[in-house]
């Protein structure tokens, strides 16, 4: 819940269903962690938090999406892949068990907007205007 990550939850009579938080660097968003609570679950709130999610990135004109889950969260891996999240790699170790420590999986989206943030602009031109007067 730092300032500069994204925290959206969804809400239905003033109770909390589901949440994300993400963080979105330059070019690259990172999502954190989405969750729906467990007696809403298959109900399509985590469909739509992942939308949400999809469209703050193409608002910040960010071009792809990276997260990991643990190899053993099977119900997660199947909402990622159902969302055309792909598996890039594996993190050895990542998470911590009781008794050890769980391998976890980085799935990544490319995003197709071809749109850039304002601050997408002001980051090149800086550093164009900073090459020139070296
Ligand atoms: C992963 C999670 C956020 C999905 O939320 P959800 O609201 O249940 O997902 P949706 O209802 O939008 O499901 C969308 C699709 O994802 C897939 N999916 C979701 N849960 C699934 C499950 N348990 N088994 C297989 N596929 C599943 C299905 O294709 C589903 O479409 P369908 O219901 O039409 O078949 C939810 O299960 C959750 O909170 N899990 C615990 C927290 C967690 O592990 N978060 C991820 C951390 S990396």
């Amino acid at each position: 819940m730092r300032k500069d990550y994204e925290f959206y939850v969804c809400l239905e009579n003033e109770k909390v269903q589901g949440f994300f938080i993400a963080s979105f660097s330059l070019l690259e968003g990172h999502l954190l962690n989405i969750s729906v609570a467990p007696n809403m679950k298959r109900q399509g709130i985590g469909n739509e938090l992942l939308k949400k999610v999809e469209s703050i990135a193409n608002k910040f004109g960010i071009k792809e999406i990276f997260l990991e889950v643990r190899e053993s969260n099977k119900e997660a891996i199947s909402f990622y892949k159902t969302n055309e999240f792909l598996e890039i790699g594996l993190r050895k170790n990542y998470y911590k068990l009781y008794d050890g420590r769980e391998d976890a999986l980085i799935f990544s989206k490319k995003l197709r907007n071809d749109s850039f943030s304002l601050k997408q602009i002001f980051y090149v031109l800086s550093n164009i205007f900073r090459f020139r007067i070296r």
